[in-house]
């Protein structure tokens, strides 16, 4: 027998975690080692039945930790009333303690979105969160009143500016600066990353708020062959493994032939052979939007993708639904503390 009273362990575990602001903290308490460690000691006929009593402490604490996170993060928070008169002397208001706090999954993320990205040779640029019809239509090849604008369920504030609904917004701006470069006998590589909005109705894999990762390439001799090697070699270091990847023709204004452009669900996250999974957009860019951009297309060739943040995120860790990205709960956020 072991000298532990483990039921005993158990309820002061309990209450350690009842009582506390951090109970996670609680699953790191010696009593843990002291209780596997005995384990070890114990006759061998014993140890089974011990092991799995102390085994049903972890999982009861754990299950009590969590209740309490999610209590924790009920617990009334007193509106502050930005309205009321500012004063330098006045009481400040409770915040959160920043120890607490933890990266947001989708910025680590597209750090490491990025990361790869880079060290192809990507110069990296975030888009920008309001624009204008010229850079979400009229550089990327969109007629006026062309049907395909209604494909973007765009916003528009009263004075017309748009909060865009793709990160294509920024292909104009990195051909126009990459010019001088290309006319140098280099080329232009570089990815661009950001929020995109679109009025849609929100459901699990829709969101009116989401991010995503553009790239472009342009050089002389930019071909359809070197982007799906791009971005093969993009999914397999982001899934940390080998890929079977397909297209299919798409429709974008800006690109010519146009692809979407779908990978085979990794192994590792439960998929199976023929499971494909749409990831982006991708496509030759069309002659008329590097033209817009003073590049002559008999010279050079680019190609672009675009493609969402979030699906990427999902799928590597097995993440059901969309809205929880914005919903700013405590408890999906810290499952992804490091
Ligand atoms: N901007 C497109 C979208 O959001 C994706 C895309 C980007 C397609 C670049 C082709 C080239 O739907």
């Amino acid at each position: 027998m072991s000298t532990i009273d483990v039921q005993g362990v158990l309820q002061g575990l309990l209450q350690q975690v009842a009582a506390s602001d951090t109970p996670r903290e609680v699953l790191k308490a010696p009593e843990f080692k002291q209780m596997y460690g005995a384990i070890a000691i114990l006759p061998a006929e014993e140890r089974g039945a011990f092991g799995r009593e102390v085994n049903q402490v972890k999982v009861t604490v754990e299950q009590a930790v969590e209740a309490r996170e999610n209590e924790l993060e009920s617990a009334d928070v007193v509106a502050l009333d930005v309205t009321a008169p500012w004063s330098v002397n006045g009481t400040k208001p409770q915040l959160l303690p920043t120890n607490q706090g933890t990266q947001h999954p989708l910025t680590k993320e597209l750090d490491n979105v990025i990361d790869i990205f880079t060290r192809m040779g990507f110069d990296a640029i975030e888009s920008r969160q309001i624009d204008d019809d010229h850079h979400m239509f009229g550089t990327l090849n969109f007629p006026e009143d062309h049907p395909a604008r209604d494909g973007y369920d765009t916003f528009r504030t009263e004075e017309g500016f748009i909060p865009p609904a793709h990160t294509s917004t920024m292909q104009h701006r990195i051909l126009k600066d990459g010019k001088a470069q290309l006319e140098a006998g280099g080329h232009i590589a570089a990815i661009s990353y950001g929020r995109v909005f679109r009025n849609e109705d929100v459901d699990a894999t829709h969101e009116h708020t989401f991010y995503q990762v553009e790239g472009v390439y342009v050089s002389k001799t930019a071909n359809l062959g070197q982007m799906l090697g791009t971005l093969r070699s993009f999914f397999e270091t982001y899934y940390g493994q080998t890929l079977r990847i397909k297209t299919q023709p798409a429709y974008f204004p800006f690109v010519e032939p146009g692809l979407e452009f779908a990978i085979e669900k990794p192994a590792a996250i439960g998929g199976k052979t023929g499971d494909w999974l749409e990831m982006l957009g991708c496509g030759m860019i069309h002659p008329n939007v590097l033209r817009e951009a003073g590049i002559d297309p008999t010279q050079y060739r680019g190609f672009a993708w675009g493609g969402g943040v979030e699906r990427l995120v999902m799928l590597k860790y097995g993440i059901e639904d969309l809205r929880h990205f914005e919903a700013g709960k405590l408890a999906f956020l810290r499952k992804f503390k490091s």
